[in-house]
């Protein structure tokens, strides 16, 4: 009997035992709030418990991994996708600018600026912003995927959405001093060369601006702008998508998604290869999936500067679009088209060079001078 007992009084003493070492464990893990960020307090590259959610757990904010060593700031869906095991990624605070993975933090500052700091001491990247009732600022994550800076009172003095990356959520305001822009890549985040941006005749249009050049491809430069449903030099400059898939902008222009109606989520984004699509995250047996539901341009040669220099954009309904070199021409980058092609050959000696034809091309933008009626030989 007594030895029952000790028995017992044992297995309870270790049950004890575990129950502390849990609750330790548990609230090791807690002691930081996912909520809010407030004035004095601030998330650390090195610490994996260091986020933001918002209430409905739908968008996470915190360090993101973009290259060895290489993190931003940014806000992403929680819920990572099964087919590609990657986050999607809604919004970056510095994304020409990723820091380092040792000693970096975003702080919010107790006079109301958020700042990222990079190993220790390089400001990065910050809001340059100054709360009026100091003592009560915070930044939180709403469930709109919109990270949002104020005062305590809930008035606002910053929010992400006012600085978009390559993404718009539903019901985010694109406006007059807004942009979406396209990453580099799709394994290099920074700003690309392609935009979404209202015009200065207020039209909402794609544009590309690399380095050399700059040029409109969307709507179709060849048709003109009242052609294609748009009217100029309204003095608003807006546009959003709704929940429900509708998109309208105030130059007049406006679409449905194919999924319109409700759907789990959607959204906007200027993509890598210049083209603006919608996508809606879709349910299937092996997990959920961004699926394209909208799409500005579908013949992807009409963009510009997609293969690069000295190239030819091919584009068929069932294989897409290819892109090759001219003949004596190879790839600059072989890994991005964007680069172009350079000759293989040094310099053009005369009876080594000549013509070839080819049959169906344009060479846009590279025009020396227009002959109405020419033929091979001439
Ligand atoms: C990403 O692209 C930028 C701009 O072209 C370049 O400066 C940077 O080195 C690239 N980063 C990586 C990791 O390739
Ligand atoms: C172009 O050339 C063809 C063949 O020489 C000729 O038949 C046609 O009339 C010309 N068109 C114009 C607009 O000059």
């Amino acid at each position: 009997m007594a030895f029952l007992l000790l028995l017992l009084l044992l297995l309870l003493l270790l049950l004890l035992l575990l129950l502390l070492l849990l609750t330790i464990i548990i609230t090791s893990i807690s002691s930081f709030s996912t909520d809010a960020l407030t004035g004095g307090s601030s998330l650390s590259v090195e610490n994996q418990h260091h986020f933001l959610l918002s209430p409905n757990h739908l968008f996470t904010a915190g360090f993101h991994q973009v290259g060895d060593n290489a993190y931003t700031f940014a806000v992403w869906f929680s819920d990572q996708l099964p087919t590609s095991g990657v986050p999607t990624v809604v919004w970056m605070a510095n994304r020409d600018e990723p820091v380092n993975g040792k000693q970096s933090e975003l702080s919010l500052g107790k006079d109301g600026n958020l700042v990222l700091i990079e190993a220790g001491h390089y400001v990065i990247w910050s809001t340059q912003t100054k709360a009026k009732l100091s003592s009560s600022v915070q930044l939180q994550l709403e469930n709109s995927g919109n990270l949002v800076l104020d005062d305590g009172d809930r008035s606002m003095i910053w929010q992400s959405f006012d600085h978009p990356t390559d993404t718009l959520l539903p019901n985010q305001a694109f406006t007059k001093i807004t942009q979406l822009v396209s990453s580099r890549s799709s394994t290099n985040c920074s700003s690309g060369f392609y935009k979404l941006v209202f015009d200065n005749d207020s039209i909402l249009r794609l544009l590309y601006d690399s380095p050399d050049t700059t040029s409109l491809y969307w709507p179709d430069p060849r048709v003109a702008t009242w052609k294609a449903g748009r009217f100029q030099y309204i003095n608003t400059r807006r546009a959003s998508f709704d929940s429900m898939g509708q998109f309208n902008s105030s130059d007049g222009f406006t679409f449905l998604t194919a999924d319109f109606g409700m759907a789990r989520q959607r959204i906007m984004r200027m993509d890598i290869d210049g083209i603006l699509r919608v996508y809606s995250l879709v349910e299937h047996e092996k997990g959920t999936q961004w699926e394209i539901q909208w799409q500005a341009i579908s013949h992807s040669c009409r963009i510009d500067g997609i293969c690069g220099a000295n190239s030819l954009c091919t584009y068929s309904q069932d294989s897409g679009r290819k892109c090759s070199c001219l003949h004596g021409f190879k790839m600059v980058n072989s890994k991005d088209w964007s680069y172009g092609c350079e000759p293989e050959f040094k310099s053009c000696i005369q009876d080594e060079c000549g013509f070839i034809e080819l049959r169906d091309t344009e060479f846009y933008g590279y025009d020396i001078r227009f002959h109405i009626n020419n033929t091979l030989d001439a």
